[in-house]
């Protein structure tokens, strides 16, 4: 059976999206969008948000940089993205929602492993796959393609339940993963941890945990916006964990525990610290063309999704500012949960080991390449993702392939009691795990060299298994006559 996608190789930021669908609600105006950027392994991840303007473009967009992140960090997952045009603090929101997951049920049935974002606390998110009838948990698709369901979902219940340092998985790895490719990056260039100074815009799941991580390492806090403005202390640096302590879940930070030489200045100062070190962890297109020659540092490392313009960026790189860019830098909690589904890492602090032995390299290669070749960061992530994609589709197979996404057998798993915390940072999480982790070094891991670029057509002649078809998969049920 002949699938055919696409007839070139990936082009991500320029290509078509593989599958594009438009929903309309019947009850209220919403309007719903999912985009598959690109399947591998015949799946694709990315999560599901709701707001108020919210188009097919946005999540187009949004899509491709999923297949960015998975290409970079060689998950063999593909990138996709769903956004409901809604109010998301509308009552008639979580029904709005349910309605949309009905009518893209399919998709969510096999190919789209869905996740909290935007709008979509991943609470909220499992409750209405329950409700509609899907499963407990929206990661669904993912689960149904293992051997042992049973095992994936009490490996997922496991890692997300589990707090560290009174974190969840995806308020901590997320963040983590920002503070070891700022490390990475201060290293690279030569400024030690010790003596250097940042600012971070943004003190939710991101911002809490990228200051923490970045302040446990020795780096200088010496600035944190949240919603109403920036909180400075240039001299001795901020108490991170103090006020982590006094953050509102909307993730503001309740000025009264504010230290009496810690000062409030407007949020938008943030950009002009002396710091080496900037990190936008809150909105969109904050760095712009018109106030980026304010910043004086060296270094941007993005952990909001898209915080700096095409136009900004450019001229940082001519200013001779790197911009760690959000799809390496941010990656951390869409990676970390993948490692859990897919049983390579089984607890948060695992996930962080595993997260900085593979951003640590990754980062001060591209920084190289982008160096070697006179490009931005960014230039040099995307064709390394591009190829990294490439690769996967060419061992896992595109669009149609239906089997590989888990080991078929445990090997290689290394148990080792608690977990080992990575060799900077996340020092306390090791102490807080108390269960066994097991880790293993699968050959999905992404690989800083260089990769042939190589013609992929989404063809693969694989198939899925025919028992476990639902009644729309297109292609035939014996998944031995179509091996090729
Ligand atoms: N949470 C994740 O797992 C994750 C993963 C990848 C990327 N991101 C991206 O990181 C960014 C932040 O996500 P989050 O989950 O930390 O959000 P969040 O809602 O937990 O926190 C947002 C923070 O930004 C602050 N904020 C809001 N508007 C601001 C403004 N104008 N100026 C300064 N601060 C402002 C809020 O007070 C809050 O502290 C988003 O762009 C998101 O898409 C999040």
């Amino acid at each position: 059976m002949t699938q055919t996608a696409v007839e070139t190789p990936l082009q991500v930021l320029e290509h078509e999206p593989y599958l594009q669908v438009t929903w309309r609600d019947t009850q209220t105006p919403a309007r719903g969008f999912v985009v598959i950027d690109q399947l591998v392994t015949g799946i694709a991840t990315g999560g599901l948000r709701m707001r108020p303007g919210c188009t097919v473009n946005e999540v187009g967009e949004l899509a491709r940089e999923m297949t960015l992140k998975m290409g970079a960090f060689g998950i063999h997952v593909g990138g996709a993205k769903g956004g409901i045009d809604f109010d998301s603090a509308d009552p008639r929101a979580e029904e709005v929602r349910e309605r949309f997951l009905q009518a893209v049920r399919p998709l969510l049935e096999r190919f789209w492993v869905t996740a909290g974002d935007l709008g979509t606390q991943q609470e909220q998110l499992d409750r209405a796959f329950s409700r509609v009838g899907i499963d407990e948990t929206s990661l669904h698709a993912a689960v149904v393609r293992a051997p042992d369901g049973a095992e994936v979902r009490s490996r997922i219940r496991q890692a997300f339940n589990t707090r560290t340092e009174g974190l969840k998985l995806s308020e901590l790895v997320g963040g983590y993963g920002v503070a070891e490719a700022a490390l990475a990056a201060l290293e690279h260039r030569d400024i030690p941890a010790e003596t250097a100074r940042a600012v971070v815009q943004g003190f939710g799941a991101m911002g809490g945990s990228t200051a923490l991580y970045l302040a446990r390492a020795g780096v200088k806090i010496v600035g944190i916006t949240d919603a109403q403005g920036l909180i400075l202390n240039e001299t001795r640096g901020l108490d991170v964990e103090l006020l982590l302590s006094a953050r509102t879940t909307g993730g503001v930070i309740d000025r009264s525990a504010l230290r009496d030489d810690d000062m409030e200045c407007p949020g938008d100062s943030w950009l002009s610290q002396d710091v080496d070190v900037l990190v936008p962890a809150a909105v969109s297109y904050t760095i712009t063309a018109d106030n980026c020659d304010q910043i004086r540092g060296k270094l941007v490392v993005e952990a909001a999704n898209v915080p700096t313009t095409p136009e900004a960026e450019q001229r940082l790189l001519e200013r001779g500012v790197t911009v760690v860019p959000d799809f390496i830098a941010n990656t951390g909690a869409a990676a970390g949960a993948w490692w859990v589904i897919l049983g390579e890492v089984v607890s948060p602090s695992g996930a962080c080991s595993r997260l900085s032995a593979q951003i640590r390299p990754l980062v001060q290669d591209l920084m190289n390449r982008a160096d070697e070749t006179g490009t931005s960061m960014r230039t040099a992530g995307v064709q390394f993702a591009k190829e990294n994609s490439q690769r996967l589709i060419r061992e896992y197979g595109g669009a149609v392939a239906f089997r590989d996404l888990f080991p078929s057998t445990p090997q290689g798993l290394q148990f080792t009691e608690g977990d080992e915390g990575p060799a900077t940072g996340l020092s306390h999480a090791s102490d807080v795990a108390d269960i066994a982790e097991a880790v293993i070094h699968s050959p999905n891991a992404a690989f800083p060299g260089a990769v042939d670029v190589v013609d992929v057509s989404l063809e693969t002649g694989r198939e899925p298994n025919g028992a476990a078809c639902p009644a729309y998969w297109p292609g035939p049920a014996d998944p031995d006559s179509a091996q090729s």
